[in-house]
C-alpha cells in the first residue's frame, strides 16, 4: 500500500442515496488528468458498491465511514471490515467524533475497529480531536496526544494509516481552525508518531477536518502540516468538493516544485 502524498476525503455522512452517484460521476469527470492529489469519498454503506463501481479504478477511491470491530458474528446491523471490503469499500474511517459522542465508543473501541481495518488490508483513517471546552482549557494537545496513542494500533505505519485532526468545534460549524492552531496540533502529532516509528514522521500523512471549504482550502494547505482535508458538508456537492480538491492538487504541485 502506498499512500497519495496529499488527500481530499469527504465524508458523506448520513447523506446520499443513488441519485447522489450523479455527484460522484461530477468529480470524477471534473479532476483533471494531471491531478496528483487523492480523492477519496465516503458515501453511505448503501451507495459503496455502486460508487465504487462508478469509480473502477480511477482517481476516486470509495471508503465506508466506520466498521464494526469484529469480522462476522450475531451484530444485528453492523457492518464488519471484510464486508464492506467485498462491497466495494478500498479505505474505512474510524473514530469520528459523531461515533464517538452519537455511539459513545472509546479510543480503546477505535483502536479495535483500526485493526479490524488493517487485518482487512484496507488503509484506515483514524480521527481524534478536542471539544470547545478542552481548547478553552488549554487542553488540546494533550488530548489529541492521548486520543492518538489510545487509537492507534500498533500495526499501523504510514503506509496503511491516515490520521485525521478534526477538533470537534469546528466540525459542521462554520468555525473553523487557523492555519497556525492546525499547523501546532498536527506538528504535535506528528512527532508522537516520529516517536513511534523512529525517524522525522514525515512519512505520516495527517489531514485536517472541520469547516473545510472552497473559500479556506487553500490557506489550511498552505501549511507544510497539512497532508489534506476531511471534508463534511462541502464534499456533497461536485463543485464545492472539486473546488476544494483544485486547492489541494495546487499546493502539492507547489510542494514539490
Ligand atoms: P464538516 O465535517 O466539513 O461538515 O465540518 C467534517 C467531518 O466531520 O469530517
Amino acid at each position: 500500500m502506498s499512500l497519495p502524498e496529499l488527500i481530499v476525503a469527504g465524508n458523506w455522512k448520513m447523506n446520499g442515496v443513488r441519485a447522489d452517484l450523479a455527484e460522484i460521476e461530477a468529480v470524477r469527470a471534473g479532476i483533471p488528468a494531471s491531478c496528483k492529489a487523492g480523492v477519496w469519498i465516503f458515501p453511505p454503506a448503501t451507495i459503496i458498491g455502486a460508487a465504487a463501481a462508478l469509480n473502477g479504478g480511477m482517481h476516486v477511491l470509495t471508503g465506508a465511514q466506520d466498521c464494526h470491530a469484529k469480522d462476522s458474528g450475531a451484530f444485528t446491523g453492523d457492518l464488519s471490515a471484510p464486508i464492506l471490503k467485498d462491497a466495494g469499500a478500498a479505505a474505512i474511517i474510524v473514530g469520528h467524533s459523531e461515533r464517538r459522542s452519537g455511539h459513545g465508543e472509546t479510543s480503546r473501541e477505535v483502536k479495535a475497529k483500526a485493526s479490524a481495518v488493517l487485518k482487512a488490508g484496507l488503509p484506515v483513517i483514524v480521527c481524534l480531536g478536542e471539544t470547545r471546552g478542552e481548547r478553552e482549557s488549554g487542553l488540546a494537545a494533550s488530548v489529541c496526544t492521548r486520543q492518538l496513542a489510545d487509537s492507534l494500533p500498533a500495526e499501523s505505519t504510514p503506509e496503511n494509516t491516515v490520521i485525521a485532526y478534526e477538533p470537534v468545534w469546528a466540525i459542521g460549524t462554520g468555525l473553523q481552525a487557523t492555519t497556525e492552531d492546525i499547523t501546532a496540533i498536527h506538528a504535535v502529532l506528528r512527532a508522537e508518531l516520529a516517536k513511534r516509528e523512529g525517524t522525522g514522521g514525515q512519512r505520516w500523512r495527517i489531514l485536517y477536518g472541520g469547516s473545510v471549504s472552497p473559500a479556506n482550502a487553500a490557506g489550511i494547505f498552505e501549511s507544510g502540516e497539512v497532508d489534506g482535508a476531511l471534508v463534511g458538508g462541502a464534499s456533497l456537492k461536485a463543485a464545492s468538493f472539486l473546488a476544494i480538491i483544485a486547492a489541494g492538487a495546487q499546493a502539492l504541485e507547489r510542494r514539490k516544485s
